[in-house]
């Protein structure tokens, strides 16, 4: 069967509209941000794909040991109709769970939802081929504001992997899981990867990696801005710093200006003084009680909680109340 065309939730022009607002806010800040979900133009998602295949990068291999101890499990506890992945990128560990819905056999329809035209398209084409009999409807959407128009009926498993979760600051987190909840019905399922708290010598190296692939996504963000609003960033000239921050239990991804440089964008004149740091992301790490916390916070009742046989990453699957 193939794919059914995508779903479109967010239109181009939403998209321009939200890249240039986030612009205005992020640059004109101090210090400077920018969010993250500007990474994934096609390049941007390609070398996402290429990060996690890095001998550094554990989160993927990690995540990935979970599921195939515990998809089975996932199948049977939840009875899912409808499985809904969010951020799902190239969804390449929820055929782990796809297999086992074939195999406990009531799984009838996979809606892969992202902000990556391009990825969903390579998604949801191999996915539909690799299992004949599921409907495959991807959406093209951002998990921060339309999780309202999620497809109702039946049982509902929302998987959220890879630790995608941990890239939401705190409050914006929090508002995420009450809308997840307000999105379901009681009875309906959660399943949410994030990577745990460990020494930080483990953690950088896998957001600053030897063959410079990170970097590389790292500067992307600039690239997708000269392009998509006609900027003259020299992504070359920012270095790309991977910090651990103690306090917050997060990783943060920065571009540094190795130089005085003066940027065009928008209407705008943006300055950046020699070393001054541009932040582009935040990698949160958890712990296993403080998920639980978040996740009943929000009306969330965790069931289990397993982790890869070396305890760097936790999946929970929890149940709306
Ligand atoms: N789930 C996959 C991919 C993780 S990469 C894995 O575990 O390997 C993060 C994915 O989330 C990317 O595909 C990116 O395009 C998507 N994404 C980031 N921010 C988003 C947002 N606000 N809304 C929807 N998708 C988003
Ligand atoms: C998608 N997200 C969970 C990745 C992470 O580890 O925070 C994005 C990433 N950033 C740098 N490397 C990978």
């Amino acid at each position: 069967m193939s794919a059914e065309p995508l779903e479109i939730y967010l239109e181009e022009q939403d998209l321009g509209r939200g890249l240039r607002e986030d612009v205005r806010a992020g640059l004109t800040s101090t210090p400077k941000w920018l969010p993250p979900k500007w990474f994934y133009d096609a390049r941007g998602s390609e070398l996402f794909e290429e990060i996690t295949r890095l001998p550094e990068y554990y989160p993927t291999r990690a995540e990935r040991a979970v599921l195939a101890e515990h998809a089975d499990d996932v199948a049977e506890l939840t009875g899912a109709k409808t499985l809904i992945e969010l951020g799902s990128g190239s969804s390449e560990k929820t055929r782990l769970l796809l297999d086992a819905f074939t195999r406990h056999g009531e799984l009838g329809t996979f809606v892969p939802l992202d902000v990556s035209v391009s990825a969903l398209r390579q998604s949801t084409e191999q996915i539909a081929a690799e299992y004949p009999g599921l409907r495959v409807r991807g959406v093209v959407g951002d998990f921060t504001r339309q999780l309202d128009r999620l497809p109702t009926g039946g049982r509902r498993l929302v998987v959220f992997l890879g630790g995608t979760i941990g890239n939401l600051l705190p409050v914006e987190r929090a508002e995420f899981l009450n809308s997840m909840r307000s999105a379901l019905e009681a009875g309906d399922w959660l399943l949410i990867g994030t990577d745990l708290v460990k020494d930080p010598g483990v953690i950088v190296p896998a957001y600053d990696d030897a063959a410079g692939v990170t970097a590389d996504f790292n500067r992307n963000v600039l690239r997708v801005i000269n392009r998509e609003l006609g900027a003259n960033f020299d992504p070359e000239s920012f270095r790309h710093v991977a910090v651990w921050d103690p306090e917050h239990e997060w990783v943060e991804m920065r571009l540094r200006a190795e130089r005085p440089t003066r940027v065009r964008v928008l209407d705008l004149d943006v300055e950046f003084a020699a070393g001054e740091d541009l932040r582009t992301e935040i990698s949160a790490k958890f712990r296993p009680e403080g998920i639980a916390a978040e996740l009943a916070a929000a009306g969330f009742a965790r069931q289990a909680f397993w982790t890869d046989p070396a305890g760097l990453f936790g999946v929970s699957l929890a149940r709306a109340d």
